[in-house]
C-alpha cells in the first residue's frame, strides 16, 4: 500500500524522520549492516537534526559489493539480451513512479531541497529509466569495406562492473544519470552515496531489485568518500568510474583510478556565467535567472553563478534581481516554499566564509549576505538568496565554485569583454546567453568555452542531451545516448574468408 505524501510528511513532523528507512548497505540483494559496526549519523538540513544512523562501510564492504557486482555481470546480466533489460528497466521506471511519493518525501527530508524540487528530480529519475530501457536494443556497430577476403565490424560491449560515486545534491537524481545507462549498456554497478544522503539511493536499489533487477547487478555501500569512496576507484576489478563531485576530490579519484588504468568519467561542477545583453528580454531573463541560481539553494554544479551583464542594463537588471531575490521564501524543504536549505553544517560554514570575505573586501551587496534559520523554526542550515554587484574579474567570487543561493555580478561595455569575462575561469560546464539577436547568441555560442549554452532560457535540456563540462569542470559526458558509450567497449573484429 502506498501511503499519501501529507501522511508521510506527517510523520516527519511526529518523529523527525521517516518509518522504516533502510540504513544498511545493499550488497548482493539483500540489506546489511557494517560490519565495523560504525555508523553514520544523516541530518535533516532543515532543521539541523539527525533522521538517524546508517551504516558506515570500508574496503570489507567494498571488496563484497564488487564481487557481488562481477559475479551478476558475468552470470546474468551481461548474458540478458538487450530487449530483455529493456523490459526490466520499464518496469524499474513504472515501480518507482509507484512510489514516487515516498522518494519525493525521503529525498527533501534527506537533502534539504523543496518537496517541489525533490518531486522534480523523481520524475527526472523516471524519464532517465524510461529514456535507457529504449535505448538497450538500439545499440549498433559498425562494418568495414576493407578488401574483399576480409570482413570487417564492431561489437559494442558492456564495460563490466561499473563504480558510481555521487554527490549530496541531487542524490537520486544523478545516481539515476549514471546507474540508467549502465544498466542499459549491460553493465553491474556498485554505488556510494554521498555520507550527507545515503536515503534514496537505498530506496532505489530495493525498488529495482522488487520490479525484477537480479541480485548483485545494482548495489549500494553508504560511508565517507575516505573510507568507502577511496576503496572503491581504487578497487583491481571495477572497469568504469562516474564521480561527480569536487575539483580536489576529482583529480584524486583520477590519479587513483591511473593506477589500473581505469577510465573516468568526472563532472566536477562550475562557476557558469548568464551573458545578459539589454536587447534582451529583461523580465524573461530574471524571471530565468532567479531560478537558476536559487534553485535547490544555488548547490547545483550548473547553476547561473554569476551575470554578466551589459552596462547600459546594469541597474536595471539589479534592481529587478535584487527585489526578486529579497522576496525568495526559504525554510524546512518539506514546508515548500521558494528555496530550501544548505545540506550540512560543513557546506554553510564554507558558505559564510566566502560571504564575510567578501564582504570585508568591500565588494557591494546587493541582495541578502548572511547565513540564517528557518524563520518558523529557528532552525536548520540557511543562507538568504545573495547578491554580489560589480565584481572584479580576479576576485574569489568571480573564481571559485561558492555552492550556494549567491549571485555574482560582472559588468561589461561590449561583446568581447563580454566572452572573455564569461570564459574568465577555470571552469566550462554551463553558459547562457540572453538577447533578442539571433545572430549574436549563435555567434556567442561558438565562442564560449562551455559544455551547454542555454539561449534565452536556463537549465532546460532533458535527458536527450549530454551533458558534462570543459576544463576543470569535468571529462567526459553523461546523458543521452552519448552517455551511454561510457559503459560500452569496443571491439573490432577482423574476420578473413
Ligand atoms: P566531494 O567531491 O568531496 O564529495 C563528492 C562525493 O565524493 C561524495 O560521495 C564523497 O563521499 C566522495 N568522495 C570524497 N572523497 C573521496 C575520495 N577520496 N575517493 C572517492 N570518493 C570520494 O565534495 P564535498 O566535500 O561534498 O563538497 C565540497 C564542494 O564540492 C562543494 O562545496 C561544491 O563546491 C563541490 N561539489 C560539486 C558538486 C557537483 O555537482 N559537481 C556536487 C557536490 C559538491
Ligand atoms: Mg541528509
Amino acid at each position: 500500500m502506498t501511503v499519501s505524501v501529507q501522511a508521510l510528511v506527517d510523520q516527519v513532523r511526529a518523529r523527525s524522520t521517516l518509518e522504516d528507512l533502510p540504513t544498511g548497505h545493499f550488497i548482493a540483494g539483500r540489506f546489511t549492516s557494517a560490519e565495523t559496526g560504525s555508523a553514520l549519523e544523516v541530518y535533516d538540513p532543515g532543521a539541523g537534526t539527525s533522521i538517524g544512523a546508517f551504516a558506515a562501510g570500508g574496503a570489507a564492504e567494498i571488496n563484497e559489493a564488487v564481487a557481488a557486482a562481477r559475479k551478476a555481470f558475468e552470470h546474468s546480466w551481461r548474458r540478458t539480451t538487450p530487449a530483455e533489460r529493456g523490459r526490466v528497466m520499464n518496469r524499474i521506471a513504472a515501480h518507482i513512479r509507484s512510489n514516487a511519493d515516498l522518494l519525493t518525501v525521503a529525498e527533501s527530508l534527506d537533502s534539504g531541497k523543496t518537496l517541489s524540487e525533490a518531486r522534480g528530480d523523481v520524475n527526472n529519475v523516471i524519464r532517465t529509466f524510461e529514456f535507457f530501457a529504449g535505448a538497450t536494443d538500439k545499440v549498433q556497430g559498425d562494418t568495414f569495406a576493407i578488401d574483399d577476403g576480409l570482413l570487417a565490424y564492431t561489437l559494442n560491449e558492456p564495460a563490466g562492473v561499473t563504480a558510481h560515486i555521487v554527490p549530496w545534491n541531487f542524490p537520486i537524481a544523478m545516481l539515476a544519470r549514471s546507474v540508467a545507462p549502465a544498466l542499459a549498456a549491460g553493465c553491474t554497478i556498485v554505488a556510494k552515496p554521498a555520507e550527507q544522503t545515503p536515503v534514496t539511493a537505498l530506496l532505489l536499489a530495493r525498488l529495482c531489485q522488487e520490479a525484477g533487477l537480479p541480485d548483485g547487478v545494482f548495489n549500494v555501500v553508504v560511508g565517507t568518500g575516505v573510507d568507502a569512496g577511496a576503496p572503491l576507484v581504487a578497487h583491481t576489478d571495477i572497469d568504469h568510474v562516474t564521480f561527480t563531485g569536487s575539483v580536489p576530490t576529482g583529480i584524486a579519484v583520477m590519479q587513483s583510478a591511473a593506477n589500473n588504468v581505469t577510465p573516468v568519467t568526472l563532472e566536477l561542477g562550475g562557476k557558469s556565467p548568464a551573458i545578459v545583453f539589454a536587447d534582451c528580454d529583461m523580465d524573461r531573463a530574471v524571471d530565468s535567472l532567479v531560478g537558476s541560481i536559487f534553485m535547490n539553494a544555488g548547490q547545483i554544479c550548473s547553476a547561473a553563478s554569476r551575470v554578466v551583464i551589459e552596462r547600459r542594463a546594469h541597474n536595471a537588471f539589479l534592481d529587478k534581481f535584487s527585489k526578486r531575490a529579497d522576496a525568495v521564501q526559504y525554510g524546512h524543504g518539506l514546508r515548500d516554499l521558494d528555496m530550501g536549505a544548505i545540506i550540512s553544517e560543513r557546506q554553510l560554514g564554507k558558505i559564510d566564509g566566502y560571504l564575510s570575505a567578501a564582504q570585508k573586501r568591500g565588494i557591494s551587496v546587493a541582495a541578502g549576505g548572511s547565513t540564517t534559520v528557518d524563520p518558523e523554526t529557528g532552525k536548520g542550515w540557511f543562507v538568504q538568496p545573495t547578491i554580489f554587484d560589480d565584481v572584479a574579474a580576479d576576485d574569489p567570487l568571480v573564481k571559485e565554485e561558492i555552492f550556494g543561493p549567491v549571485l555574482t555580478v560582472q559588468v561589461f561595455d561590449d561583446e568581447d569583454e563580454a566572452i572573455s569575462l564569461a570564459n574568465g575561469t577555470e571552469y566550462g560546464l554551463a553558459s547562457g546567453i540572453f538577447t533578442s539577436d539571433t545572430g549574436k547568441a549563435r555567434r556567442l555560442t561558438r565562442e564560449i568555452d562551455a559544455g551547454h549554452v542555454y539561449i534565452n532560457q536556463w537549465f532546460s535540456v532533458g535527458v536527450e542531451v549530454p551533458f558534462g563540462g570543459n576544463r576543470k569542470s569535468g571529462i567526459g559526458r553523461e546523458k543521452g545516448l552519448e552517455g551511454m558509450r561510457n559503459y560500452m567497449k569496443i571491439k573490432g573484429v577482423g574476420e578473413r574468408f
